[in-house]
Formats: structure tokens, sequence, C-alpha cells
């Protein structure tokens, strides 16, 4: 049987991931926006692009949630993108509301579904929708430290001459201005990258991470990443829709994990069919650890309005 995937939100991640999603032909997808005709339509230009791309995937738009139900993956991208000036947090109190409303609206209809959030204040908005939604912590994921990853790998090989696909970085914590790039488990065909270059050097790429989703808003204006975004969502939806078994780094509900008592954080997880099959524990520095936990805890201030 055909999988089916439930995207809400149809905006430039969303609709973006919708195409990306059909491209690679992994499911029928269904997509939900609050604006009228938005859905519909970019659902319908979708669907007629499909005779052209050779993809079959039934892509449908809707206002409502009914069509949703039965889905194997919901991916929440429904809310505010950042503005010039604004951070991940402002967006908090705008975005949580949607959030919960659109994990009660789908998880009731798909209670078998993996969640994927990927609205931000990302973390804290994967708090919420584990909450609203009532699912086990295994099946609500966050989206965020394979983009920040993703960035911090096309920095090092646009650094070193080399191909992205050589490259291989780990970035943790919560996906905001505290997000912890990890140089030690970050490589290059394997060797690490603090063998490669200066500690100068990767000061400057780990900031230059660090402050990735700002330097695009700053040039787009009106809104803020969406091809990396929806690729690196793209990537968590086919690890789980293929059992791929697959270990990403992801935000996830952590009880014990590295030390963390009840937060949602990015930290390596092997996902496959049923969401987060393990949660896999590295080593960390002193250093390293204590910048981990500043992170957490700024993502925990965040999650007391939802508590
Ligand atoms: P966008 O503004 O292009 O799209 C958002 C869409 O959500 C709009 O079409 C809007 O009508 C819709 N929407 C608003 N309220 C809704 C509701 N109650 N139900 C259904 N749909 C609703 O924004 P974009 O660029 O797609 O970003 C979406 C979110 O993802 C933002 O919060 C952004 O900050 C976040 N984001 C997170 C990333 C991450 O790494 N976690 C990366 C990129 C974006
Ligand atoms: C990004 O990192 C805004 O979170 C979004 O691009």
């Amino acid at each position: 049987m055909r999988k089916k995937v439930t995207v809400v939100g149809a905006g430039n991640v969303g609709a973006t991931l919708v195409q990306r999603i059909a491209e690679t032909r992994l499911a029928d997808v269904v997509m939900v926006d609050v604006v009228d005709g938005v859905p519909q339509g970019k659902a319908l230009d979708l669907l007629e692009a499909g005779p052209v791309m050779g993809y079959d995937s039934r892509i449908i738009g809707s206002n409502g949630y009914d069509e949703t139900a039965g889905s194997d993956i919901i991916v929440i991208t429904a809310g505010l993108a950042r503005k010039p000036g604004m951070s991940r947090d402002d967006l908090l109190a705008a975005n949580g509301d949607i959030v919960k409303k659109v994990a009660e609206e789908t998880g009731k209809r798909s209670p078998k579904a993996v969640m994927i959030v990927v609205t931000n204040p990302m973390d804290v908005m994967a708090f919420a929708a584990m909450k609203a939604s009532g699912f086990p912590k295994e099946r609500v994921i966050g989206m965020g430290g394979v983009l920040d990853s993703a960035r911090f790998r096309t920095f090092i090989a646009l650094e070193l001459g080399v191909s992205v696909e050589n490259t291989h970085a780990f970035v943790l914590g919560g996906h905001g201005d505290t997000m912890v790039p990890l140089p030690r488990y970050s490589t290059v065909a394997g060797i690490p990258i603090t063998e490669l270059m200066s500690t100068s050097t990767i000061e400057k790429l780990v900031d230059r991470t660090r402050n990735g989703g700002a330097e695009i808003v700053a040039l787009l204006k009106t809104g803020s990443a969406y091809y990396a975004p929806s690729a690196s969502t793209l990537e968590m939806v086919e690890a789980v829709l293929l059992d791929k078994k697959k270990i990403l780094p992801c935000s996830v509900y952590l009880e014990k994990e590295y030390g963390v008592k009840g937060a949602f954080a990015g930290v390596p997880v092997k996902l496959g069919a049923g969401g987060v099959e393990q949660v896999v524990e590295i080593k960390l520095s002193a250093a390293e650890q204590a910048a981990f936990m500043k992170s957490v805890e700024a993502v925990k201030a965040g999650c007391a309005k939802f508590m």
C-alpha cells in the first residue's frame, strides 16, 4: 500500500517539501493550510507536474483535516516565519497556539503516525506538539539538527574544496542561537576536521553555522530559508517511511540521556519506522556538555508556557 504523508502549512517549507516528496516518489501527500485556495492550488499545480516529472503521488490540498486521516507521517510547518531582526523565540507565542491545534487535529485522525515538527521555535514547538497530541516521545521529532549539520557540512566543503558527500557533521542542542556544533565529531572522509583546519578557521565556520538561519533571513528580507530546511525534513521523512535506521541529529524528548531530565534537544538518534528507535549517546567533553546543557536550559525556558 502507498504511504501517506500530511504536511500542514503550505508555505515555503511545506510546499517545497511536498514537491520533494513527490519527486522522490515516496508517498501520497495531503497539504493543509488555513488560507483558502492556497493548499488546493499548490496541490493541483504539483499534481499536474507529475506527468512531466514521472511521479504518480496523489497530492491533495485542503483547509480541513479529514483528508489527513490514516497518515504515516505528519509534518508541521504551519506558523509564522522569521523576519529580519526576529529571533526564533519571538515566534513562540504566535506559533504555540497554531502548533497545539494542528497536533490535536492531526493526531486524533492519524494516531499511529510519526510527527515531525519544523515550526519555530522548533524544540519548544515539538514539546507543545507532544503534549497536545498525547503521542509517545518516540513519535514526536523536531527537525533542526539535520539542517544545522547540513550548513556546517556546506561550509566545511567550501573551505577545504572537497565534495559535500565527503563531509559529515554533528550539530547538537537546541535549534537556536545556543546550538552546539561538534568539530571533534565532524569529519571529511572520516578524518576529524580538527586535524584538517586551524582552530580559528573552525571557529569561523562554527559561527557561520550558528548564524546560518539569520544569514539567509537577512538576504531574503521577507522570510526564512526553505530549500535546505525542506531537504533536511525530507531526509527524516525518508528514514521513517523506508525504515532506514538512519542516524541523524534530531530534536527528541530526553528523560535521562545526556543528563537531561525532561526536555527536547538535538542529539543523534536512529530513525526508522517506529520513529526514534534509539538515542545514540556520544561522549562529550566537559566544555561540549556545558554548552549542550546551556542550550537545553534555553529550550526549557520556552517550554514553561506549555507545561
Ligand atoms: P511560510 O510563511 O512560507 O508558511 C507558513 C504557512 O503556515 C503559511 O502558508 C500559513 O498560511 C500557514 N499557517 C499559518 N497558520 C496556520 C494554521 N493554523 N494551520 C495551517 N496552516 C497555517 O513559512 P515557512 O518559511 O514555510 O516556515 C514555516 C515555519 O517553519 C516557520 O515557523 C519557520 O520559522 C520554521 N522553520 C523552521 C526550520 C527548522 O529548521 N526547524 C527551518 C525553516 C523554517
Ligand atoms: C533556519 O534555521 C529559520 O530556523 C530557520 O533557517
